[in-house]
C-alpha cells in the first residue's frame, strides 16, 4: 500500500513538472537524471535514439547536443515533429530500418540511446525475454553504427538473463554500468546498462539474432 502510494506521488510528481517544462514524456527525466550523473551527451554529438515515441529523450538530447549536433529517432509509432530532429517510422530489427538510420545519420554516431519496450504481455518473463531481445538488437545497432569510443544507454527489464546480456554489452564496451535513475517508478522492474568507451571492430555472433528472429516468424505463422 506504502509503496503504490509512493509510485503514485512520484508518477504524479514527474507528469507536473514533464507538462510545466513542455516535455512530451516523464521519460525525459530519466535521460537528464543519467546524463548528469554519467555525462553522455557532449555539444555536436550524433545520437540514434530507438524506441523515441512519443519524443521525450529526443528533446533532451536535441538540447544537450545543441545546433551542432544531430539527433536521429526511430519508432514504431510516428512521432509528432520536433524541430530540425529526424525521425524515422520502422522497426530496428528489420534491415530495411537500420538502412533508413545509417542514411539519416550520415556517418556514425557518438552516441546510442534505447528506450525501446515491447508491448507488455504482464507475464514477467515474457516482458523480460523480449526486453532482452530489444537490447541485443540494440547492441547490433551499436556494431553498425557507433564509432569507437562511443557510448550506449539502454533499458532492460530484470531478470534471469541480464547476466548474459551484461557480458554481451562488456564485450564491446570498455566500462558497462547499471543504473536506476530516482525518476524510474519505485516498484518498476527497468534498469538502465549504461555503456562507454565502445571497442568497436570486435568480432561479435549476431548469428544467435538470426536464429532467435526466425523461430518469432515461424511460430506467428503457425498460430495465424
Ligand atoms: C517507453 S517508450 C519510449 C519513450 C521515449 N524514450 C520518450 O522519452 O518519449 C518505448 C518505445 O519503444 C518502441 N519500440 C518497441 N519495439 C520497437 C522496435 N522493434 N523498433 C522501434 N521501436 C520500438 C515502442 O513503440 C515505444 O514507443
Amino acid at each position: 500500500m506504502h509503496e503504490r502510494w509512493l509510485n503514485e506521488r512520484q508518477q504524479e510528481h514527474y507528469y507536473r513538472l514533464a507538462k510545466k517544462k513542455g516535455f512530451r514524456s516523464r521519460a525525459s527525466f530519466k535521460l537528464i537524471q543519467i546524463d548528469r550523473r554519467f555525462g553522455i551527451f557532449s555539444e555536436g554529438d550524433a545520437v540514434a535514439d530507438l524506441g523515441a515515441a512519443p519524443g521525450g529523450w529526443l528533446q533532451v538530447a536535441g538540447d544537450l547536443v545543441g545546433d551542432k549536433g544531430r539527433v536521429v529517432g526511430v519508432d514504431l509509432r510516428p512521432i509528432k515533429r520536433l524541430g530540425d530532429i529526424t525521425t524515422i517510422i520502422g522497426d530496428i530489427t528489420e534491415d530495411s530500418t537500420m538502412l533508413a538510420l545509417m542514411n539519416e545519420l550520415g556517418g556514425k554516431a557518438d552516441v546510442v540511446i534505447s528506450d525501446m519496450a515491447p508491448d507488455m504481455s504482464g507475464n514477467y518473463s515474457t516482458d523480460h525475454a523480449r526486453s532482452v531481445h530489444l537490447c541485443k538488437h540494440a547492441l547490433g545497432v551499436c556494431d553498425r553504427i557507433l564509432r569507437k569510443n562511443g557510448k550506449l544507454v539502454m533499458k532492460v527489464f530484470m531478470g534471469d538473463m541480464i547476466p548474459m546480456l551484461m557480458e554481451e554489452t562488456e564485450r564491446r564496451f570498455t566500462e558497462v554500468k547499471r543504473h536506476s535513475p530516482d525518476a524510474s517508478r519505485p516498484s518498476s522492474s527497468e534498469m538502465y546498462v549504461i555503456a562507454t568507451g565502445f571497442r568497436a571492430n570486435v568480432k561479435v555472433k549476431m548469428v544467435e539474432e538470426k536464429e532467435e528472429k526466425a523461430r518469432t516468424f515461424t511460430i506467428k505463422g503457425e498460430l495465424l
